[in-house]
């Protein structure tokens, strides 16, 4: 009876695992906040549909995804689809493709604007939530952003209108210049370090000194980050912070059900798949039971 509860655990761990492990970021390193989604919430996925169709479709198709699909799995109407989605493309049939020739792209941008069918899955849906709200005011860069989850971007900030234009805040920039310069402190005292005669001692409580500042520099960008203070609006935009994170968790979850339109059915299945089997387990235990009762 004992193999038979843990394995009934075990089971279930299996189907808790199976129901909860959405998005794993393949971004390594960077820590991005989790992006709530979900994707039995047909609401969201159609708003996210809307705002790809009307701020991204102009320079990143979805080749993978055709608009009938997109009209049955989100419960959208045709009619609606065919007349309100539909901009590149005469019949619904067709897949979600641009306009815009590759060479141009790449002569307006410097590289050209990837298709977005399965980046959800290549970079993770966090990162993509980050890079979505992370555009900020940056003068040197062509388009005049940056953005903090992907530095130097080529993309330029589509969705200002909505979320209005952020800058980095006085005391972010000072934090990270501490850290930047205690970076390059340190990388000077590794090269002293190596010569002959150095006073090591010395030189090591530089080291740690400098370690030590930065530490505690990077803890204040995280705890800027955490209470919203990172950036700050340069000019606002038509929606508030919270209206845009909601809006762009909308578009994740819908470029994260482009990525595998049958996940939401697959995360289903599986937990029935699951839990027949430990049914079935138990009907083969007690059978085995029953074989056995006459043996001994
Ligand atoms: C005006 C053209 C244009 C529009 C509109 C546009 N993008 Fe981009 N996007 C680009 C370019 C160019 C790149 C390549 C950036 C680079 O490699 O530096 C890019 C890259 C990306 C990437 C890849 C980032 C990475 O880490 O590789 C994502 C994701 C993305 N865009 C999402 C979107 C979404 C979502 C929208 C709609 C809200 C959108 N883009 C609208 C031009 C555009």
């Amino acid at each position: 009876m004992k193999t038979l509860i843990k394995t009934i655990v075990l089971l279930s761990f299996a189907v808790s695992s199976l129901t909860f492990s959405n998005g794993v970021s393949a971004n390594s390193g960077e820590h991005f906040e989790k992006a709530k989604i979900d994707m039995n919430n047909y609401g969201s996925l159609q708003n996210g549909a809307k705002l790809f169709v009307n701020y991204c479709l102009g320079c990143h198709s979805l080749k993978y995804q055709r608009y009938e699909r997109l009209a049955t799995d989100l419960h959208i109407p045709p009619e609606i689809v065919t007349k309100n989605l539909m901009f590149t493309a005469n019949k619904i049939g067709e897949t979600m493709s641009i306009n815009m020739p590759a060479e141009d792209a790449a002569k307006f941008f410097g590289t050209t604007p990837p298709d977005l069918s399965l980046i959800t899955r290549a970079k993770g849906v966090d990162y993509i939530y980050a890079y979505l709200r992370g555009f900020y005011q940056d003068d040197t860069r062509p388009f005049g952003v940056n953005n903090t989850a992907f530095d130097m971007v080529a993309m330029p900030h589509v969705l200002e209108s909505l979320q209005g234009l952020q800058r980095k805040s006085d005391e972010a920039v000072f934090q990270e210049s501490i850290i930047h310069e205690s970076h390059s402190k340190i990388n000077a005292i590794f090269a002293r370090l190596d010569k002959e005669g150095a006073d090591t001692a010395k030189l090591k409580r530089e080291k740690a000194e400098a370690e030590e500042a930065s530490h505690k520099a990077v803890e204040a960008i995280a705890n800027l980050k955490h209470e919203g203070k990172y950036f700050q609006l340069v000019h606002k935009g038509e929606m508030s912070p919270e209206e845009f994170d909601n809006a762009m968790l909308d578009l994740v979850n819908f470029l994260s059900y482009v990525s595998e339109p049958v996940k939401a059915k697959r995360i289903a299945m599986g937990v029935w798949v699951i839990l027949f089997l430990i049914l079935l387990f138990i009907v083969t235990y007690l059978l085995k039971k029953e074989y056995w009762k006459d043996v001994h």
